[in-house]
């Protein structure tokens, strides 16, 4: 029997559905499988500048089957304050990486998992070998753009809930001829938005890696009125560019600049193009909440529990991810070749295949 060991758990990045059910399958297989402490770290690296540090023991009794039910974090995250460049209140950057590894050391950690996107995983990767950390990664993201794992947790739910927007927006579309434009998250890759539409039975999905055309969609929409057709379905993943070739982002009151827009631009665009009314639903963040779906539930479970086996294997550095009906792990550097649609990809093909117009043809 190994003997018993304290490891620390956090969440970092923007948060989505399952991160709980992995928090959860982390303590449970730490306690039951091996005996093990585990305290719980607070927004992200953040909990780890404060003195005290900011940390929570989880054991069975907090972490209990009704955390597989909630969304959000209990642990608190963040995504932003690098502490490579952590902004001071001066307006000036310091690097406070040493602080951060000091609190690690003062809670006594012997290893720590880490349930992030590609972005937390490049500072927390960096965190560990400054400071000889032995970690872990758990992929989690509703954008899917980790590299090396089919599924990150999160993603599904976020696909459900878009799915739903989908199934509400078309009925309202027919009662009244209308054009109705979705704009769905995904940061710089279209997976929500293609995977969404397919399952909703989108008549146009855009995203960021396939270029359109206006005409090219003005054109399907004519063929789908030809057909008796007298609504239609967009939906656009949030990087897509505008008509100009730019992104559209939105400038948030303290500074920070988001994706969002090119669903109002595009609306404008379709309405001049087909004399159609138009609408436009920014989903947003609900895609992050609600209850996780099963699939979420199922990777954060399988997840968890691979990334407490690893620690107990000694092994680290390492990625937990997907493939192939199979829970496994690679380098954690595998996490940083980003995921993106590719022509041939199953999902696009699918779309073609089934007559979605994509926006350049
Ligand atoms: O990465 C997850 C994500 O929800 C993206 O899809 C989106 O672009 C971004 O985060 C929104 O960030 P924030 O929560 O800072 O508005």
């Amino acid at each position: 029997m190994s003997h018993t060991k304290t490891i620390g758990v956090l969440t970092s990045g923007g948060d989505c559905a399952g991160l709980n059910a992995v928090i959860r399958a982390v303590v449970t297989r730490a306690e039951v499988g091996y005996g093990w402490r585990v305290l719980g770290l607070r927004q992200g690296t953040q909990g780890l500048l404060k003195r005290p540090v900011d940390a929570m023991a989880l054991d069975l009794s907090s972490a209990t089957a009704s955390m597989l039910r909630m969304a959000g974090t209990i642990l608190g995250t963040t995504n932003h304050g690098d502490p490579f460049a952590y902004p001071m209140p001066d307006g000036t950057l310091k690097d406070r990486s040493e602080e951060v590894i000091e609190g690690i050391r003062l809670l006594g950690l012997d290893a720590l998992i880490g349930i992030g996107g590609d972005g937390s995983f490049a500072i927390l990767r960096r965190l560990a070998q400054q400071g000889g950390i032995p970690f872990v990664g758990i992929p989690k993201t509703i954008d899917n753009d980790v590299g090396a794992t089919e599924s990150s947790v999160g993603y599904h739910t976020a696909v459900m809930v878009a799915t739903e927007a989908i199934d509400r927006l078309q009925p309202t579309a027919a009662s009244h001829d209308r054009i109705m434009i979705l704009e769905v998250m995904g940061r710089d890759n279209g997976q929500i938005a293609m995977a969404s539409g397919i399952a909703g039975g989108a008549d146009v999905i855009l995203v960021p890696e396939i270029p359109y055309t206006i005409d090219a969609i003005a054109a399907h929409i004519a063929k789908l009125r030809q057909r008796g057709r007298n609504f239609a379905i967009v939906v656009v993943a949030e990087s897509v560019r505008d008509i100009t070739g730019e992104r559209v982002r939105q400038q948030q009151a303290l500074g920070r600049t988001t994706y969002g827009g090119i669903g109002h631009m595009l609306g404008d665009a379709l309405a001049k193009a087909t004399s159609a009314e138009t609408r436009v639903t920014v989903l947003g963040h609900v895609q992050r909440g609600g209850q996780p779906t099963h699939d979420d539930r199922l990777f954060a479970s399988a997840f968890g529990v691979h990334a407490v086996d690893l620690i107990a294997r000694g092994q680290f550095d390492r990625l937990v991810v997907w493939q192939n009906r199979r829970v496994l792990d690679v380098p954690l550097t595998f996490a940083f070749q980003q995921a993106q649609l590719a022509a041939d990809d199953t999902l696009v093909k699918t779309a073609r295949g089934l007559g979605i117009c994509l926006g350049d043809k």
